[in-house]
């Protein structure tokens, strides 16, 4: 039984990811702060894993893709070129009466407040979520700066550093994965809004002939990818287009890529034509010509952008929801003890423990772990289990999301196999020792 949609899903999914240790609320000694989150040990193994997934299929395994890393904070030129200090804002309204603050284009009526009912608002007025600190030992304006509000911003002021020395000619990508910050209104819906995410954004540079062309080609392997590595059906994913009104005046065309969230469809990751509005800007403020040479048009020109660009904490959050499930099991080898269990349906190439191995007894624990250790040192993410009843530890890895678990009893020393248990079908299957590796690369999809 498939649990998403039903009432009470985000709140079972939220538990279960502070019982279980992917996520929980950052300093929650403290009472917890609003819009930060942290990941336990299988939260960041899972996360780690999207990034590398990400990173593989983006960069490595692309030849017009390069990779840079770049500073959390850049010089404050960038985000006044970048246009975030003028107009990166929220219109927000508080409420004089329960103080509440709230987004304008998030109310269903403007005019009450949704939390006690009141008329009694403050005018609308422009908020920026650009998050402020100052560099050096002096506190004023002149020492200001900004945590970066979107990865991208220095791949388009480091383009010709990277250009240059990944030896790239248009058309050619630069991608990047990292933190950013936006001091959000309403930090909401488990991760999804948070005040310090991280994004994974590729901007894609080439003629501004080949630019539709190129955003329909991003816009298909961002979906390929959806599909194929994180198994994302139809049912949960869908295309919003943005119309004339909603597109920013130097674009052609921009999309979201939806994910249906147990609390609706929501944003998972844009595919946007930014024309040529970055570079020009960064041309224009730093005085430095962004143009690229074209030596078979032999011209210069400012290159056209099709960026990618999305979360990792949102895509960490549609994987839990997406493999949230709720279904029986039977704790008994024979059957005759049946209970409800909770299982996370993750892909096999993400999921935090790839493979579990249980020696039935502790007397098999030291064959067992040489086993483990085989098995690990073929690179899937493993764990080697040996407290409680074998069906006690099932239902941990189900509830962790391990796709495999390897049961390695007193028969494997006789007859040198194992029991390979299928965490959605429950099914097992007898393999031979010797066949193991090949066997989970198999089902799992590889490793990363
Ligand atoms: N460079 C373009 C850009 O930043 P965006 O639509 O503002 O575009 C891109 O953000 C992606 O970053 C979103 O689709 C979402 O996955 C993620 N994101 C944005 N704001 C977020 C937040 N407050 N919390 C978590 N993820 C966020």
């Amino acid at each position: 039984m498939a649990a998403r949609g039903e009432r009470g899903v985000m709140e079972k999914l939220v538990s279960l990811c502070k019982r279980r240790g992917f996520i929980f609320q950052s300093s929650e000694i403290y009472g917890g702060i609003n819009g930060f989150w942290d990941y336990g040990p299988y939260g960041v193994a899972l996360k780690r894993a999207v990034e590398a997934l990400w990173w593989r299929e983006m960069v490595e395994f692309r030849d017009n893709v390069e990779g840079l890393d770049s500073t959390i904070i850049c010089h404050p030129r960038v985000w006044e070129a970048s246009g975030h200090l003028d107009k990166f804002g929220d219109m927000m309204t508080d409420c004089r009466s329960c103080k509440a603050r709230h987004r304008v284009d998030q109310m269903e009526d403007p005019s009450k407040c949704p939390n006690c009912g009141s008329d009694d608002l403050t005018p609308p007025r422009e908020f920026n979520l650009m998050m402020k600190t100052f560099v050096g030992p002096v506190f004023d304006e002149d020492h200001a700066a900004y945590l970066r509000a979107e990865t991208c911003q220095p791949i388009f002021v480091d383009f010709h550093q990277v250009r240059i020395t990944g030896r790239q000619k248009l058309p050619f990508g630069i991608a990047q994965i990292g933190k950013a910050f936006r001091n959000e209104i309403n930090p909401r819906n488990f991760t999804f809004r948070s005040r310090e995410f991280s994004q994974m954004e590729m901007e894609f540079f080439c003629k501004d002939e080949d630019s539709m062309r190129w955003f329909e080609y991003w816009r298909d392997e961002r979906l390929r990818y959806y599909r194929e590595f994180l198994g994302f059906g139809e049912d949960v994913l869908r295309i919003h287009d943005h119309g004339p009104g909603e597109l920013a005046h130097y674009a052609k065309a921009a999309l979201d890529i939806e994910f249906k969230f147990p609390f609706g469809w929501g944003e998972l990751e844009g595919v946007h034509h930014r024309g040529t509005w970055d570079l020009s800007r960064h041309q224009e403020f730093s005085g430095e010509s962004m143009e690229y040479f074209d030596q078979e048009a032999n011209s210069r020109y400012i290159p056209t952008c099709v960026e990618t660009s999305v979360g990792v904490d949102r895509t960490v959050l549609a994987l839990l929801c997406n493999a949230y499930a709720e279904d029986t099991a039977e704790t008994k080898k024979e059957g005759k003890c049946e209970d409800e269990r909770v299982v996370m349906r993750l892909p096999g190439l993400v999921a935090p423990v790839q493979v579990a191995v249980l020696p039935l007894s502790k007397k098999l624990a030291e064959s067992a772990e040489k086993l483990y250790r085989a098995i690990r040192g073929r690179g899937f993410r493993s764990e080697f289990d040996i407290t409680g009843s074998i069906g006690k530890r099932y239902r941990r890895q189900d509830e962790i999301g391990t796709p495999v678990c390897v049961t390695f009893d007193f028969d494997s020393l006789e007859d040198g196999a194992v029991t390979l248990r299928d965490r959605d079908s429950m099914g097992q299957e007898r393999v031979a020792l010797s066949a193991v590796g090949d066997v989970l690369s198999k089902r799992l999809g590889g490793t990363l």
